[in-house]
Parts: C-alpha cells; sequence; structure tokens
C-alpha cells in the first residue's frame, strides 16, 4: 500500500474532519502516501485532488463540517461517471480510497470496489446514525446535544405560553436522534419510523396528560416518520383539541453544524486510525465500526443492508417516564 485517497461525501456531520486527521496522519505514520478528494465522488471523477501531509490536518479536530467539502454526486451513480473516477485513480497511483460518509457513500464505494478492483474501505459519518456495524455513527451525538439543547430552549416558550410544540428533528429514515433527543428533553410523545403510531395514540396521551394537569407538551418527530408530516399532525391535533395552543418547529441543519462532541472527536479518530489498519491488513470493501468499544470492519455490504434496532427497552422508558 503506497497511496491511498480520503474523501468525504453525503451529508456533512460533525467530526468528519477529526476522520480525515486520523486517516491522514495514521498513514504518515506509516510512510503512505494520502491525497485528499475535494467534493466527494465529484472531486474523484474530476481529480479534484490535494496532497495531505500531517500539517495540512492541523487545526481541524475541534471543526464542524469537512474541510474537503462534500456532495451528492449524480455522475458517480452512472457507470461513464465511475470509470472517469476509475481513470483518475489510475492516473494518479491512488491504491485505496477511504471514503467517509453514509449509507449513500457506501453504495457507491462498493459498486465502484467490485466494477474496478480499486479497494475501499468506508468509515461512518452521518448524524442520522443508521449504519450498521457499529455502534454509533460520527456525528451523531453533536447532532444529539443540538437537538436536545434547541427542545430544551423551545421548553422555556412551551412552557411560558401554555403551548403544545410538535418539534421535528433529522432522521431520514431513522429515529435514533427523536428518541434519545426526545428521552433527555422530556417529550411527552416521541414519533419515529420504527414504531407504529397512530393519531389515537397520540391524542389518547395528549387527553391523558390534561386529565394529569399537564399545561403544556412537547412531540418531538422524526423526520422520516411515516404517519404523516409534522405540519399534519399538529393540524389533526388541533382540529381534535381546538383549545391548545399548537406550533410546530422544525430544526433542520442546525442539527448537522458545530464543532464535534468530544465521544464524536474519539470515534473519528479511532474509525479514521482504523480505516487505514484495515486497508495495511489487505481489507477491502469493508467498513471500520467501534462495536462494544472495539473497532471492528463489517463487510459494507450488511453496513447498507443491515439495520441497528431501536432500543425496545428506550421506548418503553420513553412512555413510563413521560408523565
Ligand atoms: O443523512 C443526514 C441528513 O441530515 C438526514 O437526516 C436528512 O434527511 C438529510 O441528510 C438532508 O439532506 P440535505 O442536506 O442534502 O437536504
Amino acid at each position: 500500500l503506497k497511496k491511498i485517497a480520503v474523501l468525504t461525501s453525503g451529508g456533512d456531520a460533525p467530526g468528519m474532519n477529526a476522520a480525515i486527521r486520523a486517516v491522514v496522519r495514521t498513514a504518515n505514520y506509516h510512510k503512505i502516501d494520502c491525497i485528499g478528494v475535494r467534493g466527494g465522488y465529484t472531486g474523484l471523477i474530476e481529480g479534484n485532488f490535494t496532497k495531505m501531509g500531517p500539517r495540512s490536518v492541523s487545526n481541524i479536530i475541534n471543526l464542524g463540517g469537512t474541510i474537503l467539502r462534500s456532495a451528492r454526486s449524480k455522475e458517480f451513480r452512472t457507470e461513464e461517471g465511475r470509470q472517469k473516477a476509475f481513470e483518475q485513480c489510475q492516473k494518479n497511483g491512488i491504491d485505496a480510497l477511504v471514503c467517509i460518509g453514509g449509507d449513500g457513500t457506501f453504495t457507491g464505494a462498493k459498486i465502484f470496489a467490485e466494477e474496478f478492483g480499486v479497494k475501499v474501505i468506508g468509515v461512518p459519518g452521518t448524524i442520522d446514525n443508521d449504519i450498521f456495524g457499529t455502534d454509533f455513527t460520527i456525528g451523531y451525538d453533536t447532532a444529539l446535544n443540538t437537538a436536545m439543547e434547541a427542545i430544551d430552549k423551545i421548553r422555556d416558550t412551551a412552557t411560558s405560553h401554555n403551548r403544545v410544540f410538535f418539534i421535528e428533528v433529522m432522521g431520514r429514515d431513522a429515529g435514533f436522534i427523536a428518541l434519545n433527543s426526545g428521552i433527555a428533553s422530556g417529550a411527552l410523545d416521541i414519533l419515529i419510523p420504527e414504531k407504529k403510531d397512530s393519531l389515537e395514540d397520540l391524542f389518547e396521551t395528549f387527553e391523558k396528560a390534561q386529565k394529569r394537569g399537564k399545561t403544556s407538551s412537547i412531540v418531538i418527530v422524526a423526520e422520516g416518520e411515516r404517519l404523516a408530516s409534522t405540519y399534519e399532525l399538529a393540524e389533526q391535533t388541533k382540529q381534535r383539541f381546538p383549545d391548545y395552543d399548537i406550533r410546530v418547529s422544525i430544526l433542520g441543519h442546525i442539527q448537522r453544524g458545530g464543532a464535534p462532541s468530544c465521544a464524536d472527536r474519539v470515534l473519528a479518530s479511532r474509525m479514521g486510525y482504523g480505516a487505514v489498519v484495515g486497508l495495511m491488513k489487505g481489507l477491502t470493501n469493508v467498513m471500520a465500526g467501534i462495536r462494544s468499544n472495539d473497532l471492528v470492519f463489517t463487510p459494507i455490504e450488511d453496513a447498507i443492508k443491515k439495520h441497528n434496532e431501536i432500543n425496545q427497552d428506550l421506548l418503553q422508558i420513553a412512555e413510563i417516564l413521560a408523565m
């Protein structure tokens, strides 16, 4: 292994920079050349490369976003696009790719590896935490804390004005941010795609809360909730309880930004290091992850197809504690 390239792709996540830094410095330690690809797979197709060394990743461990920039490349989804990317790899003597991102990133990496025999290793970076083969993904902890802090602030208004707030948090298909930020901020109800929610259950929860003398409430809705959109849920609730003073708040991309938490910096450092170690061991088409505090490698195919289950205890805890 002489030369590797590192890229970030898909939605940015806090801690991606710490992962880039770990890849670059571990490679340097083992005397492997490292180049950075700017702009994800688009940059790979265009040959938008930059030589990376220990100093080019100074002062970035604490930065959100990704210094290499990211993209959701349409061209890389085509065979022509991937052919161009392969030619760039050949031209620049790239032996292997470290791809930091989520399931879209890994799907692209897997196809690319299978088509052209380029060695690839994935590092899970997404706030959604929806990747199998690691207990946590890079960015999730930071996003969770950002969501929790935002919900805490909204609670002040909910309490002061006796209001009901429907707060939508990110998670395209997953409810990890919703469930955990909901428990941490004392939400009355939490709606996530992994469990079957119904309007009747939601209304019953409101009724019980009212009987207990609750004067304000927060309901957390995962972006990927299938029952209805957050605005529709609020609308239906208003029709059922016309006296309620209801507001909707969509937290949005605030959850993707900001300085990574300590947990995310350490996680990213371990997985970035792990990616280079994995490549040195001759592994390819796998993802580096941390499970039960150990570095593990999971076939990329499993990382994409399998799913981390929502913890059933957490669901029950959320229900019992929401009084
Ligand atoms: O995958 C991370 C994520 O933030 C999801 O929670 C969300 O659905 C999506 O990305 C939004 O992507 P974009 O920033 O491209 O609109």
